[in-house]
């Protein structure tokens, strides 16, 4: 999509993401605050329907992944120890006239229209200097770049000095690693074994933009997943199916020689050496696998290996998942091999022993971190929204998975007479106790389905005179727009059907 029309593509997404109640721009009565929404009536529901996926297909549905939910300010040696006071930074620059300021890789982008991933600060001061970019708001001149922290600091206390600064949390990750053996030693694990958390974070973003894509204050749902170091290939859980799953995978290797991502088997990107353990592909694909078996259109994600100037300070291997947004494929899903960075940085700033006890060998080892699946919460969001967003002939509609629908069902009684009304509202008291449900008696039924289908509602239900006879309902699909009628006393169960256990309407509609 051309830059243009992308912009105008998102700008129609938050519009309509404010209107139907699923995002709002944060203060806006104060004129806004950049990089800050809040989610209101739909889209919490929308959001918590992504956290409670998530959580239950990672965390409660294994016996070797357990979860946290730690501290959002932070003591301010977790961060020494990370390598994120030195390291956590973006390249900034400022105009000396106007002193507009602009995260310099991204300004470099879009002044000329090329990728500068991983970029160092010396190569953008050469590209200025050579283009002679100028301030794009009043053509002043530009001041080099510098390192920009990203990390908000505060002070905790009623003093506020060196020794009372505190740091609001970039990532959730850390606070798995200085909980660490608590953990352990609190659930009993042994190796190899997970620690996840679903929680905010927080970055001080030079240029926030793209709505939610790049925000300062976001949620992460991560998992550091400890390995044996010597057992990095060991993974018990590859089976047939995900070995043979088929990504779209952009190796470092191919992007440095120019090529387009390729379909492969995790088997083959494995075989060849492309993914370098085996527990970091089992993780790409689970992951991967957890957008596509809620809908998302598996042509527009791929895995991109980070090139060797990008990686972060503590990563010796990453891959992101990307999604093509309108503006680019761009990274959703971060994962990097973490090696034992961080919990060795912990042991030394910290004085503690973070160790494991190795039964086996009868050694104290340092625990591998060889995948830490980090998920942004609101990306995802984004993910899901977009891709479902369609607009057809005559209405928009929101084709989300029935799972991740903030109503589940919307009950509607043909008029509102003759105890019609009466009816439906013990229906939508009946279905309320198991599903999320909308009762709507005002304007026309068509009107009242083209409002669902816009918010993703994925199944309506009407109450009409021959429900006063016989018992019956209708169910309309939001997709297809057909309807089966049903018995009232089968209703919970054919929408459990539908909702949860993926059967399509077309099935249940060959069984009546
Ligand atoms: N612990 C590793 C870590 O934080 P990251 O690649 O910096 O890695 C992981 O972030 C994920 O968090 C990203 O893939 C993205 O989904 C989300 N994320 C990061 N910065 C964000 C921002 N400013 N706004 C929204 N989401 C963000």
């Amino acid at each position: 999509m051309e830059k243009k029309s992308a912009k105008s593509f998102i700008q129609e997404i938050a519009k309509f993401c404010k209107e139907k109640g699923f995002v709002f721009p944060s203060c806006e009565i104060y004129g806004g605050f950049s990089g800050f929404y809040d989610y209101g009536p739909l889209g919490v529901e929308l959001k918590k329907n992504i956290k409670d996926e998530w959580w239950n297909t990672f965390v409660r549905q294994r016996d070797d992944v357990v979860g946290i939910d730690a501290c959002t300010i932070t003591h301010a040696m977790v961060w020494k120890a990370s390598g994120h006071v030195e390291s956590f930074t973006d390249p900034l620059i400022e105009c000396k006239k106007c002193h507009k300021r602009f995260r310099a890789d991204h300004f470099i982008e879009d002044s000329l229209g090329i990728s500068v991933d991983g970029i160092t600060i010396e190569q953008i001061n050469e590209i200025i200097e050579k283009h002679s970019l100028k301030c794009p708001y009043c053509k002043g001149e530009l001041t080099s770049a510098k390192a920009f922290n990203l990390m908000f600091k505060t002070f905790v206390g009623a003093v506020e000095d060196e020794s009372s600064i505190a740091y609001l949390r970039p990532e959730t990750a850390q606070l798995m690693f200085t909980n660490f053996k608590l953990v352990m030693k609190a659930s009993r694990l042994k190796l190899p074994f997970g620690i996840a958390q679903i929680g905010r974070a927080y970055r001080n973003e030079i240029s926030p933009r793209d709505f939610l894509f790049r925000m300062r204050e976001f949620e992460q749902m991560e998992i550091e997943y400890f390995v044996h170091p010597d057992k990095l290939n060991d993974c018990p859980y590859l089976n047939e199916e995900l070995l043979n799953f088929e990504l779209n995978v952009y190796s470092a290797e191919m992007q440095k020689k120019g090529e387009k991502h390729k379909k492969m088997k995790l088997k083959e990107a494995l075989e060849k050496g492309i993914i370098k353990t085996a527990w970091h592909g089992y993780w790409l694909v689970l992951m991967y696998k957890w957008f596509v078996d809620l809908g998302v259109n598996p042509e527009k994600l791929r895995i991109r290996q980070h090139l060797p100037e990008e990686l972060s300070h503590y990563a010796l291997d990453t891959w992101d998942i990307e999604y093509e947004f309108p503006f680019g494929w761009k990274e959703i899903h971060g994962m990097a091999n973490r090696t034992t960075y961080d919990l060795e940085r912990h042991m030394k700033f910290s004085g503690k022993d973070l160790t494991y006890f190795d039964e086996e060998t009868k050694k104290k080892i340092v625990p591998y971190v060889v995948a830490e699946p980090s998920q942004g919460v609101d990306r995802a969001f984004l993910v899901f929204i977009i891709d479902a967003y369609t607009k057809e002939k005559d209405r928009i509609v929101l084709k989300l998975h029935p799972r991740l629908a903030p109503y589940k069902v919307a009950v509607f009684p043909l008029v509102k007479r003759d105890g019609l009304d009466k009816k439906a509202k013990e229906i939508h008291e009946m279905l309320k106790k198991d599903f999320t449900s909308f009762y709507d008696e005002k304007g026309s039924i068509g009107r009242r389905y083209a409002r669902q289908d816009e918010i993703g509602t994925p199944f309506c239900i009407t109450i009409d005179y021959q429900t006063l006879e016989d018992d019956t309902v209708t169910i309309r699909d939001r997709d297809t727009k057909e309807q089966i009628r049903v018995k009232v006393s089968e209703l919970k169960k054919i929408l459990y059907e539908l909702i949860y256990n993926g059967v399509k309407f077309e099935e249940i509609k060959k069984k009546l």
